[in-house]
């Protein structure tokens, strides 16, 4: 095959469409229809999730060792029924109806309101030389969301979105390709909703009308079409299976939620404990600071500039100290360097663990470190030999890992010279060996793995940290990823510019992660590219409070963008919000509790919890915080008023207390001081007092903000470090606000679960009537207002 760097072939051979429908059988599980000489299957896995497998020539490929979905034979098995008529197949389970003409094999989903979804157009299934796809019908009113990491706004319809991981240096809203690569979305129209996860990794497209409107279309460079149609019909719903399918996000460590400071680069030991210094003495709370590149000698991964930070491991102690916790970058590229006594390279050499090309040779390309190669991580003994390399960092105290470049970003010219960006060639061999279980692994070139290259190295960092960090908690973050990513690390989005419309698009993009799965996610706030204006970088924060993954950087040769270098009214700012970030933190723990058991996005779109709402459809600068926070941030200079639409119910203004009736338009007064927020009535907001780093000092007072309205609330604590909460070693609260007769009443349960906060006072606040204070016992209490 011809090596293709940056293009892949086009084909424009026409399409062969599937013929009619010449037998159907099915087993308890899956319905098998022949066609000519190729073969559609239909598998039930849940009563909301079918797969959908069409093979051209009639043969499957087999399961691959690193596919990302639960194995069909996992699910359980669910009834379903099937009728056979002349011109149909009907497929029912308790959730969905699967109907199948004979004639052209055409698939159309129903609801029980008999309302159709994935319909296949009169085309249905197609393929031609190397490809295959399918066409779908977009219903009227129908928006699409999810698609992973993606500029521009929230909804794509009309759009090409195209799944191939590059690193998008410079993106922008008309960027397609980026450094994730998630085949999954989401399509809502008012009470009909249902998710597509196309189950490729080889290169794939969708496009959303965009060729022909009102028509939808997946196509893969693959042999095989194979997709998962999941029924919600409400967005939690779809998560809640498509995360079965591809699995949740672990707890992080509870100080992963506090703000992480980084630049490239805090390039020696002194300039970061000053940075560390600065932010103690100042009272900006800070949890995590992490090194860039310069850390390292000569950008040869796992080493230290002995020049600029000469003792390691007695800085990483001394940040400890003072309540930092220290997270260190690792890119994939391997400083090519024989003779040099790099033991990376050395062992990597030695044990052939790098990618070669088809001929045998070995593959380089050039990073950072200038020539280097690259570890295949799809092979077990690899991943292995990775993952084990951290522990020299982990053994002085590295927290957590940051993965850069790992689409992966390669040059073929040295950094610094113009040229080309390329990757592997497509035809390159990858993957293949046992795994420690003895099985094998499949083997597969370029081609077929290139969107899974940082899902994989995460993983292998992932495993690493676990095995060495004694059961605490790892935190990973990655750049690059493929669907199931959640379940390995947290991700960013990449390199943004310091700009107005980067900080607009940070909260489409992210709440598009959240759809896809994908919960902790963030911007780098203030922008990496750029020099953020002082009042760019107030807005920024405000925003950066809500991301899941708080996080600030900023590139070389930019100037500096930590809090307090635009004065004394921005560091104010600054100060105040992120002070507000530590003290939601029980409000925030608990909703990545909520996504690591159900999929729940953290930061959520309207339209999350509003889907029957047509005015959130498209509404991309309102966000959720979980279920009770609304926030309508500013995003233009010079701006300090903005409509805010808030649905059906009745909403509280966080800061005057202000109450309103939705469905309304509001027009929300915002100085530079303030960030539009709001609340739903009978909101129940967990908070802390704040605290200079998330394990500063135990918990010794717990208010409870409620709003007075209907509502329920579970509050989710642990230790926030150690595992024990897989052995369920957590305490969990349920609360409730109702109203009766002329009443609000607070009903606080008893608490349940292994795990014992420190005693501490708690504090019901109902909000703008009063609080009352208690012994926190455990026990329950009932409160009236
Ligand atoms: C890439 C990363 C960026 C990092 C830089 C240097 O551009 O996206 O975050 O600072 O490399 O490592």
């Amino acid at each position: 095959m011809p090596q293709y760097f940056g293009k892949l072939p086009i084909n424009h051979q026409p399409w062969t469409t599937i013929g009619n429908v010449d037998a159907v059988t099915w087993n308890n599980k899956t319905i098998n229809f022949e066609s000519n000489n190729s073969r559609l299957t239909i598998t039930i896995l849940a009563p909301n999730l079918i797969r959908v497998r069409f093979a051209p020539t009639g043969e499957f490929m087999p399961r691959r060792s690193w596919a990302v979905t639960l194995d069909d034979a996992e699910w359980t098995t669910t009834p379903f029924t099937v009728r056979e008529t002349q011109a149909t197949v009907e497929i029912e389970t308790s959730q969905i109806r699967v109907s199948v003409q004979q004639q052209n094999c055409r698939i159309t989903c129903f609801d029980k309101a008999k309302r159709p979804f994935a319909e296949d157009t009169e085309t249905g299934m197609g393929w031609r030389m190397g490809a295959v796809a399918v066409w779908k019908q977009i219903a009227a009113d129908e928006h699409f969301y999810g698609f992973g990491e993606r500029t521009g706004f929230l909804d794509k319809l009309s759009e090409v979105k195209t799944n191939w991981t590059i690193d998008a240096l410079d993106y922008d809203a008309l960027t397609d390709e980026m450094y994730q690569a998630i085949p999954f979305f989401m399509a809502l129209r008012p009470e009909v909703g249902y998710g597509i996860f196309f189950n490729t990794t080889f290169w794939s497209q969708f496009d959303i009308g965009a060729e022909q409107p009102g028509v939808w279309k997946m196509e893969t460079r693959s042999g095989e079409l194979d997709y998962y149609i999941i029924y919600g019909p409400e967005p939690a719903q779809i998560l809640n299976t498509y995360t079965q399918l591809t699995g949740r996000m672990p707890l992080p460590p509870k100080w992963a939620l506090g703000y992480h400071q980084c630049r490239w680069s805090y390039d020696s030991e002194i300039v970061v404990r000053e940075l560390a210094q600065e932010f103690r003495q100042r009272r900006i709370p800070c949890d995590v600071i992490h090194l860039d590149i310069d850390y390292m000698q000569g950008f040869r991964v796992f080493t230290w500039s002995s020049q600029r930070f000469p003792n390691p491991a007695k800085l990483i102690s001394d940040l400890a100290q003072d309540g930092f916790k220290t997270v260190t970058i690792i890119d994939p590229g391997v400083k090519y360097e024989p003779e040099a006594n790099y033991h990376v390279f050395d062992q990597g050499i030695e044990n052939d663990y790098f990618v070669r090309k088809a001929d045998g040779e070995l593959f380089h390309g050039y990073v950072w470190p200038d020539k280097a190669v690259f570890p295949d991580f799809l092979r077990p003994d690899v991943s292995n030999w990775w993952g084990d390399l951290h522990k020299s960092l982990t053994d002085i105290g590295v927290a957590g890992i940051w993965n850069d470049m790992n689409e992966p970003a390669i040059n073929d010219r040295p950094f610094g010279d113009d040229g080309n960006k390329i990757w592997f060639p497509l035809d390159a061999p990858q993957g293949g060996g046992e795994d420690k279980g003895n099985i094998p692994v499949s083997s597969s070139t370029h081609i077929e793995v290139h969107n899974l290259y940082g899902l994989i190295m995460a993983k292998a960092c992932y495993e690493g940290l676990e095995r060495h960090r004694n059961s605490e908690r790892s935190f990973v973050l990655t750049r690059s990823g493929y669907a199931g990513v959640q379940r390995w690390s947290s991700v960013w989005m990449g390199d943004n510019h310091s700009l107005w419309e980067h900080l607009e698009m940070s909260l489409p993009m992210l709440c598009n992660m959240g759809l896809s799965g994908v919960g902790f996610v963030g911007c780098d706030i203030g922008g990496f590219a750029g020099n953020a204006t002082g009042e760019l970088f107030a807005r920024w924060m405000q925003v950066g409070m809500l991301y899941p993954l708080m996080r600030g950087h900023s590139a070389m040769s930019t100037a500096r963008h930590e809090p307090w270098v635009f004065g004394d009214r921005v560091e104010n700012i600054c100060r105040e919000y992120i002070n507000l970030r530590y003290q939601l933190l029980p409000y925030i723990y608990s909703l990545f509790w909520e996504a690591a058991t159900t999929g729940a996005p953290i930061l959520r779109p309207l339209l999350y919890h509003f889907p029957n709402d047509p005015q959130t459809c498209t509404l991309y600068d309102q966000v959720f915080l979980g279920a009770s926070l609304m926030a309508a941030p500013i995003y233009r200079p010079g701006i300090e008023h903005r409509s805010v639409y808030l649905p059906l119910g009745t909403w509280y203004d966080w800061w005057s207390g202000e109450c309103y009736e939705g469905p309304i338009h509001i027009l929300a007064h915002a100085p530079l001081e303030r960030m539009p927020l709001y609340v739903r009535s009978g909101a129940i907001v967990p908070m802390q007092p704040v605290k200079q780093y998330v394990d500063e000092s135990p918990l010794d007072e717990i208010r409870l903000r409620i709003w007075p309205g209907n509502n329920e609330y579970q509050l989710f604590e642990d230790d926030g470090h150690t595992s024990k909460y897989q052995d369920k070693s957590f305490a969990l609260t349920n609360i409730r606000v109702f109203t009766q007769t002329s009443k609000t009443v607070v009903e606080i349960g008893a608490r349940e679960g292994k795990w014992t906060p420190p005693t501490r006072e708690a504090i019901v606040e109902l909000v703008g009537f009063g609080e009352q204070r208690f012994p926190d016992d455990g026990k329950q209490h009932r409160l009236e207002f």
